[in-house]
């Protein structure tokens, strides 16, 4: 693996070993001395284009717990507010010595730019860009769901996701999330199903490999194994007029996850969500503060799949030369 792009780009064997090196992960942050030696003196950049809290402070505490030095960019504050592109920005970066790039970024296609244009010649992580794909989002969902429902012996290395049936609801519309878990939960062997308004179905999500259904009740009746519930992009909604749905209390009416409908699930259950949330539009407090929401527990699995990313990415690579920089 050179970058991490896309969900997409993603085997079942690619996903499964990703998985199985974040379970190892997990194992050693459980430890007193959480640190391993395994990036010392590598540096990673992260190039964070729009805001971001989960995937940034995690990707940071990924990379540092791997021992990489960390350059933290925020384009807020630099000089792209002078006019500086993409490609100057980059190139200006990997000047600093930068072995790896994370990047966020508002325009989709950005990181995949980066990867392959020639201006850098670092592996790239795309940590979310525009409506199109954040895999590292959808590995560490893949991650919650194999932990809770695909290991009946507590050891779930080496498993997909056959036969789990997901429901993700919401604003797919806007949603790389939903993108990116629709590509690798079906590689992985789940059922997906994809619950919006008619407004909030993308134009061609018929063909995507996934059920589209428009009624949530409906959808819940069928006892799925996980709720992924997905944030409304307000913020992506202003540009075009907005218009989605009538009224948010009408969009919690009809599609949020309220206490009762989390009443109806089955016993085993697990309800998601990406973060951040909008509590009382697409999720109730009791939904997302129940024994069934992993929400708190998918921001603490995102630090060991971004490990595990950084590991596949960087620890097999050239290691640098100079002593202060030997690999552990
Ligand atoms: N889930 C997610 O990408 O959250 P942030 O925008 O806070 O990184």
């Amino acid at each position: 693996m050179r970058h991490l792009l896309s969900a997409a780009d993603l085997d079942r064997d690619a996903a499964v070993a990703l998985l199985d090196t974040a379970e190892e992960m997990a194992v050693t942050q459980s430890r007193e001395i959480r640190k391993l030696p395994t990036l010392r003196g590598r540096t990673v950049v992260n190039l964070f284009f729009e805001d971001s809290t989960r995937t940034r402070i995690s990707f940071e505490a990924a990379a540092k717990r791997l021992s990489a030095d960390v350059i933290n960019f925020a384009a807020k504050g630099s000089s792209v507010s002078k006019g500086e592109s993409l490609k100057d920005t980059a190139q200006t970066l990997q000047a600093m010595g930068a072995d790896a790039v994370v990047i966020r970024h508002s325009a989709s296609g950005a990181p995949h730019r980066l990867a392959h244009s020639g201006w850098i010649d670092v592996p790239v992580v795309n940590a979310g860009d525009g409506t199109h794909q954040h895999p590292t989002q959808a590995l560490l969902d893949a991650y919650t769901v194999r932990r809770h429902l695909a290991a009946d012996d507590g050891d779930s290395r080496g498993r997909d996701l056959t036969g789990l049936r997901v429901v993700v609801v919401g604003d797919v519309l806007h949603s790389r999330v939903a993108r990116s878990n629709v590509d690798l939960l079906t590689t992985l062997g789940a059922q997906v199903t994809l619950v919006a308004p008619p407004t909030l179905v993308p134009v061609g999500a018929h063909a995507w490999p996934a059920e589209v259904e428009y009624d949530l009740d409906a959808a819940l009746a069928t006892g799925p194994d996980a709720v992924m519930m997905l944030r409304v992009q307000r913020e992506r909604m202003s540009s075009s007029g907005g218009g989605f749905f009538p009224s948010p209390q009408e969009y919690h009416r009809r599609y949020g996850l309220t206490g009762a409908r989390l009443a109806r699930l089955p016993e085993h259950a697990i309800v998601m969500h990406p973060g951040p949330m909008n509590r009382g539009l697409e999720i109730s407090a009791e939904a997302a503060d129940s024994p069934r929401s992993t929400i708190v527990e998918q921001v603490a699995n995102g630090v060991s799949v971004r490990m595990a990313v950084l590991y596949h990415l960087l620890a097999g690579a050239p290691a640098p030369t100079t002593t202060q920089g030997a690999p552990a």
